[in-house]
């Protein structure tokens, strides 16, 4: 049956927001599994994936069930919950709240950092999209979605510019990184500045925006089953927009997006240009978010159906070529070189001499993770927090993978997570290679900022996770580390060093994710039911036939 935004109720009675519950508690008792690797996928399973019955995500049942709201709540709204709130929450929403921008008296997103101290503003003052997120999902979780549905207008209205670099036009759908407010105080008037790359720091392009952009649209619906603005014609064209970018044809042979350096929440040269984990993992999610909103009319159906097809192929190729386990990397290991034709091992021709030291010593017996990157020749083994995270919520790992990328966080907890939760990537580098990567950048010395620094952001990210795998005790550790430092030191951005010990060298105090990280964090460990508003339970059609260790108990 199709609901009104066009999506079908595919062989089933039952909503996917029942599945995700029923999923849920069954995964919140789930003992560890013992992770087997599984290197065949089952191609004749996949290919049977009819385009209809491929449609993931939600159907219309599942988005207008709201989930429960959370009882916690922040200073100014009604309900309290039953728990007694950490005393640091009631500082976090008062920070939160200080950040908030209002755009003709709507508030309409908030600031990157409230930071009075810095010298530097530089655009730390603009509302950065991916830095919205957590904001966002802090405000929904506590029953304010206003802030989110003018946020999601106002950016999708800043996409309707005609953005230029230089003489270049840049593509129709292309999101911001950020926006300013600009109050003229003599004439009363507010006007809206973008900033698409033209102006940042490298001329980077923010590719993750258009992708959080979908994700917080499809959050804001299921959390408020407020479908009318996910149907609005501007809001389908917006998704329209977005998705001819990244699913345009081109020369590719690989389902992943090609990217250039500094296009996510790495926004600067850090040797992650390619297919960086950290946005083919976003960028499954927003397939799968968009193709829950899509309608299914003579606009929405062409994009449907390339969604579905390069969904399947995504999902294989990322499941097949960026996952590493012990097995695996012994694999890589002993891989010949110089094989031609389809009947290859080592497709990418990768040389097992430019497999780093550190890898072999890194890689528990047990666990795995989706690496950097990986393009001819050049495997990137570096771990990355937001891919991997975002590859468990939107199921773009199987649930053994899962299980795996959890396995190694806790065998690897020092490495990982240290005294702040959490290095944004792992390890970092040093050196010559620093300079040769980098281009030298004193921002990203090792251990620091982005190469190897600790980011309290990310908390939310790995709780969520943690939830989703039924690892609750993982979060709580990496919450009780945080609440330790955080607010005593004045919410930074990022901590330094191998353990995530000393304030980050140029880190802003009060920077607003930092602040709502922690919020969502809490909020998800109090209330699970929140999560569904950030994770995809798997789509069936895309499993492969796996064959589970004994200890899988369904
Ligand atoms: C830095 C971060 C980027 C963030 C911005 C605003 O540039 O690298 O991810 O969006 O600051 O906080």
């Amino acid at each position: 049956m199709d609901g009104p935004l066009g999506l079908r109720n595919v062989g089933s009675n039952c909503s996917i927001s029942d599945l995700d519950d029923f999923n849920l508690s069954r995964l919140l008792d789930k003992p560890r599994l013992n992770v087997e690797r599984q290197r065949s996928f089952d191609e004749r399973s996949l290919s049977e994936l009819s385009i209809g019955l491929a449609r993931a995500g939600l159907d219309h049942n599942d988005l207008s069930s709201p989930g429960a709201r959370s009882g916690l709540n922040s200073p100014g709204s009604s309900a309290r919950n039953s728990f007694e709130p950490h005393p640091m929450v009631a500082d976090a929403w008062e920070a939160l709240r200080k950040s908030i921008v209002y755009f003709r008296g709507q508030p309409v997103g908030t600031i990157a950092a409230v930071d009075h101290q810095s010298e530097e503003i530089l655009n730390y003052d603009q509302v950065f999209v991916r830095d919205f997120v957590p904001s966002a999902l802090a405000f929904l979780m506590n029953g304010e979605p206003d802030i989110v549905k003018n946020f999601l207008l106002k950016t999708l209205y800043l996409q309707g510019w005609e953005k230029r670099i230089d003489r270049f036009k840049l593509g129709e759908g292309a999101m911001p990184a950020s926006f300013k407010v600009l109050h003229d105080p003599v004439r009363k008037t507010d006007t809206l500045m973008a900033d698409f790359g033209e102006s940042a720091i490298g001329r980077v392009a923010p590719v993750d925006s258009g992708f959080w952009w979908i994700i917080l649209l499809r959050a804001y619906t299921k959390s408020t089953g407020d479908l009318s603005l996910a149907e609005t014609p501007e809001c389908q064209k917006g998704m329209r927009l977005i998705l001819s970018l990244c699913l345009s044809e081109g020369f590719d042979t690989f389902p992943t997006l090609l990217c250039a350096d500094g296009c996510s929440m790495i926004d600067r040269r850090m040797g992650i240009y390619g297919y960086p984990i950290e946005i083919q993992a976003l960028f499954f999610m927003a397939l799968r978010c968009a193709l829950s909103m899509l309608k299914d009319d003579a606009e929405g159906k062409e994009f449907i159906e390339r969604i579905v097809k390069r969904l399947h192929a995504l999902s294989y190729h990322m499941r097949s070529y960026f996952w590493l386990d012990f097995q695996q990397l012994n694999v890589i290991y002993r891989y010949k070189t110089e094989e031609y034709s389809h009947t290859a091992v080592n497709k990418f021709n990768v040389i097992p001499d430019s497999i780093p030291e550190w890898v072999f010593d890194f890689m528990p017996t047990r666990g795995g993770y989706f690496i950097g990157n990986v393009s001819p020749a050049r495997m990137d083994f570096r771990w990355f927090v937001l891919g991997n995270c975002v590859a468990i919520l939107s199921s773009l790992a199987t649930p053994e993978q899962s299980m795996a990328i959890m396995d190694l966080i806790e065998a690897r907890w020092d490495e990982l997570v240290g005294e702040m939760p959490l290095k944004i990537s792992y390890p970092a580098i040093e050196s010559h290679e620093w300079r040769i990567v980098t281009g030298c950048d004193p921002k990203n010395t090792r251990w620091s900022y982005h190469n190897g620094g600790s980011w309290p952001v990310l908390l939310w990210l790995l709780t969520a996770a943690c939830i989703k795998t039924g690892r609750p005790q993982i979060a709580r550790r990496a919450i009780e580390l945080a609440e330790n430092r955080l607010l005593k030191d004045g919410w930074p951005e990022y901590y330094d060093g191998k353990l995530g010990r000393y304030i980050g060298k140029q880190a802003r105090k009060y920077q607003t994710w930092s602040i709502a990280g922690y919020l969502v964090a809490k909020m998800m460990l109090e209330d699970p039911s929140h999560l569904g508003m950030i994770s995809l339970e798997e789509d069936r059609h895309m499993r492969p036939v796996i064959k589970r260790s004994s200890s899988w108990t369904c």
